[in-house]
């Protein structure tokens, strides 16, 4: 990416503060406080409060799922065409939570529903009409309510963003030229549809081609986010990079490839003020590098709430906390679940999802009671208490755009044994005994003989307290936080408002928002 050159209309730097702050506005199918199925959730609330303590003006725009308060409406009734038929969302007004202003699309049949994506049948058949919706009021909220300088898109379902900008909305001088940022969270999942999807879910005919929407024979949104957006980025350097190989790219790695020049790796931050030992009030005693007494208590209480037995006590616990997919590398641990268990560890397990790993898991539970512990849930007090009860934490992913509990356990003095990849490789340094540094244990080759060296170079370590208090303090040392990576996408926003610099012009010409 070539340095962007500093603009002169607008700043976002603190010192001009009393100058109009640039906006961005962020689209994202999900974000905390009010709805998390994935990290994507602790992104989309963290960067943007990293945002406005870096001078934005930051708003998010959600769908209302189930559970969302009702709030005060900004626009009652949208009408978003979709098939044959018209759609009447209604724009609810979230609040303002840490200084980021919120709003909902509110369409009760689309989105008050079980799951955000799906149910136990499997995802929703008319995922494409929800998301399209979405998409379209978020663009209709910028016209009309909060007129946005920048848009920010999160992963496939908000990808028609860029794509109705460029097209459908492309004669509109209010929109048309928004640039676009397009963040890859992952990309195995594509929103990938058949070809009647176009005219339900109202994608202009012409965007369905190899270099447009076209995916073979089907239309796929995250290739038109890919393709439309001014901008992309991705959560960490070295998935930015595995993106662009056959293996990591789903099909889609020549495309990446063919924007290359136009895609930044931003390393994903942590939220210190949720996931840090000194701080946390979800575990049953606070500790620090200073005083690590508490992390014990911690181990007593996660070995109770798991049915661990006390005898076990003072072996090494290996916690996990995922979402039970294919990509997190679950089969490595089906395959050598039982050499695992011949060493001398116990196991804690939190996850749901994939049926296959859950019973899984379960199986192991009840082969190894006593000493493997399962909860199949989505439960975020047993997660901080993982993080903070148990010694090591285990991620074998296949592949992990960035990945967060890695980085929440270095914080929590719980040593990540990882798969050198993504986000994965980018946060953890492999221990080096003669130099005592680095925080955690990583292998490259995607194997179960690779994951149980890696296992067995913890375990062997952890015999020595000296050395593995060593490894603790190195990672507890690591500072994840949001501030760099929030300045590294404020210059993003900089390089794509210079890049769209006589749209922007005629934008600033717009009336004032009316929202607060
Ligand atoms: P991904 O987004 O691919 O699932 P990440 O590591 O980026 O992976 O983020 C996962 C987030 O979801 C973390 O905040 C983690 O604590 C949380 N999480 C995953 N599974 C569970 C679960 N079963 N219960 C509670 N939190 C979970
Ligand atoms: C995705 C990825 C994960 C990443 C998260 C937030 O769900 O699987 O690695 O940390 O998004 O960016």
């Amino acid at each position: 990416m070539n340095a962007p050159k500093k603009r002169k209309t607008r700043s976002a730097s603190k010192e001009t503060s009393k100058e109009k702050r640039v906006r961005i506005l962020f689209v994202a199918s999900e974000g905390l406080p009010f709805s998390k199925t994935g990290g994507l959730a602790d992104v989309v609330e963290a960067l943007p409060k990293a945002l406005v303590a870096q001078g934005y003006e930051v708003a998010v725009v959600l769908p209302r799922y189930r559970g969302t308060k009702a709030a005060a409406l900004v626009m009652p009734s949208l009408t978003i065409p979709l098939a044959n038929r018209l759609r009447f969302p209604a724009i609810v007004d979230g609040g303002v939570v840490s200084g980021v202003r919120y709003f909902f699309v509110d369409d009760p049949a689309y989105f008050d529903r079980d799951g955000l994506y799906g149910n136990s049948a499997g995802d929703y058949p008319d995922n494409a009409e929800r998301y399209s919706e979405f998409c379209r009021a978020a663009i209709e909220l910028v016209k009309h309510v909060w007129p946005a300088d920048v848009i920010h898109c999160h992963d496939w379902q908000s990808a028609l963003v860029p794509v109705l900008l460029r097209t459908s909305y492309g004669d509109d001088p209010a929109v048309k030229d928004i640039p676009v940022v397009f963040t890859i969270h992952n990309m195995g999942y594509h929103g990938l549809f058949p070809r009647e999807v176009l005219q339900r879910a109202g994608i202009p005919l012409g965007v369905y081609h190899p270099a447009g929407m076209e995916f073979f024979g089907s239309v796929n949104f995250l290739k038109g986010g890919l393709i439309y957006s001014d901008y992309l980025t991705t959560v960490s350097k070295k998935y930015a990079q595995e993106i662009q190989t056959l293996e990591y790219g789903y099909g889609l790695d020549g495309v990446v490839r063919g924007r290359a020049d136009r895609l930044i790796g931003i390393l994903n931050g942590v939220d210190y003020s949720v996931w840090s030992p000194d701080k946390d009030k979800l575990i049953p005693m606070k500790y620090s590098a200073k005083d690590m007494s508490g992390k014990h208590v911690c181990k007593q209480a996660l070995l109770e709430l798991f049915g661990i037995a006390p005898e076990h006590a003072a072996r090494p616990v290996i916690g996990i906390v995922s979402r039970f997919a294919d990509q997190k590398g679950f089969d490595l641990i089906a395959e050598k679940a039982l050499e695992l268990m011949k060493e001398d560890v116990s196991l804690v397990v939190l996850g749901s999802g994939d049926r296959k790993y859950e019973e899984l898991f379960l199986a192991l539970a009840s082969t190894f009671p006593g000493r493997a512990g399962v909860k199949i849930a989505y439960d975020n007090e047993i997660a901080h208490k993982i993080e903070a009860g148990a010694d090591m934490f285990l991620m074998p992913s296949r592949y992990e755009p960035c990945g967060l509990n890695q980085i929440y356990s270095l914080k929590y003095g719980t040593v990540p044994i990882v798969r050198a990849t993504g986000g994965l490789d980018d946060t953890v340094e492999p221990f080096d005994l003669e130099h005592g540094t680095g925080t955690g244990f990583k292998f490259a080759e995607y194997s179960g003989a690779a994951m149980m060296y890696a296992i067995r170079q913890a375990l062997h370590h952890c015999t020595d307290e000296r050395i593995w208090r060593r490894i603790q303090l190195n990672g507890m040392a690591k500072d994840f936080s949001w501030k760099g990576p929030a300045a590294e996408y404020a210059k993003v926003y900089e390089a794509a408002l210079t890049l769209r610099g006589a749209g922007q012009a005629s934008r600033n010409q717009m009336p004032v928002a009316t929202s607060n």
